[in-house]
C-alpha cells in the first residue's frame, strides 16, 4: 500500500483551515496534472461548484458516519463533502496521484479527513488500514471511461461488497460507462445532468438494497 497521512489538526477553532485553496490556485495546479497525466485526471479544470453542490445533495450526507471519496483532486469536492458532514463523521480520500495527495494534506486541515495515496482498486485494504467500518457513502470522481476494463470491474465489485447496506454511492462522469459496470451489481441508477460544469456531467445515484 502507498504512503498514507493524516491531515494536520485544525487552529484557532474552525474546523477546515484552507491555507492557499483558492479556486485559480486549484484550477492552475489540476491543470498542471491534467497535462502531465491525462488519461489519469481526466478533465481540464476541477468540478465546477454547481457540480459540486449536486453531488453533495445525491449523497445525502447528513447522517453518514464513514464517507469515501475516490479521486478527490484539488480538493473542491473533498470541501464541499466536509461542510455537509457530520462533526463525529469520517472521510477517507483515496488518489492515485501524489502530488494531489500531498496538496490535500497541507491545504484541508479537518481531523474528519485521511488522505490515502493509492487505487480505488484497493479500496477495501484501504478501509481496513484506517479501521474504517462499512461506508454509508462513497462518492467517485475518477475517470471509469479510461480505465482498464478489470480496473473498472474491481471497482465497482469493491463499493458493492464495501457499502454499508442502503448506502449511496454516486459517480460524476461525462459518459455512461460507469453505469453499464455497476447496474449489474445496483441496479439501474438514478441520473442528473449538470451542464454548469466543463465538461457537463451526468451524476449518478445508486442505494445499495438492504441486507
Ligand atoms: C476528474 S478528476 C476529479 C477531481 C476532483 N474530485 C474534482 O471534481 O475536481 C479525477 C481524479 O481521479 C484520480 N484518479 C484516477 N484514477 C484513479 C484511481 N484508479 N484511483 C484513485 N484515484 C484515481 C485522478 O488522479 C484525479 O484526481
Amino acid at each position: 500500500m502507498s504512503r498514507t497521512t493524516t491531515a494536520a489538526t485544525p487552529r484557532g477553532g474552525d474546523r477546515i483551515v484552507a491555507p492557499g485553496s483558492s479556486r485559480l490556485a486549484d484550477g492552475m495546479a489540476f491543470l498542471r496534472e491534467f497535462l502531465s497525466r491525462p488519461l489519469a485526471v481526466a478533465s481540464v479544470a476541477p468540478s465546477s461548484v454547481f457540480l459540486e453542490q449536486r453531488v453533495v445533495q445525491a449523497a445525502a450526507l447528513s447522517d453518514a458516519r464513514v464517507v469515501v471519496e475516490l479521486g478527490p483532486g484539488t480538493g473542491g469536492t473533498t470541501r464541499a463533502l466536509l461542510r455537509a458532514m457530520a462533526p463525529q463523521a469520517r472521510l477517507l480520500a483515496i488518489d492515485l496521484n501524489p502530488r494531489f495527495c500531498e496538496r490535500l494534506r497541507q491545504r484541508i486541515a479537518d481531523p474528519r479527513l485521511v488522505v490515502q495515496e493509492g487505487s480505488a482498486v484497493d479500496l477495501a485494504l484501504h478501509l481496513k488500514h484506517w479501521q474504517l467500518s462499512a461506508p454509508d457513502v462513497v462518492v467517485s470522481g475518477i475517470p471509469f471511461s479510461t480505465l482498464p476494463v478489470d480496473a473498472v470491474q474491481a471497482v465497482v465489485a469493491s463499493i458493492k461488497d464495501c457499502l454499508a447496506p442502503e448506502g449511496r454511492f454516486v459517480a460524476y462522469q461525462l459518459r455512461a460507462h460507469v453505469a453499464d459496470y455497476t447496474e449489474p451489481h445496483l441496479g439501474v441508477p438514478q441520473v442528473d445532468w449538470e451542464w454548469r460544469n466543463l465538461p457537463p456531467m451526468r451524476v449518478f445515484r445508486w442505494v445499495k438494497p438492504a441486507a
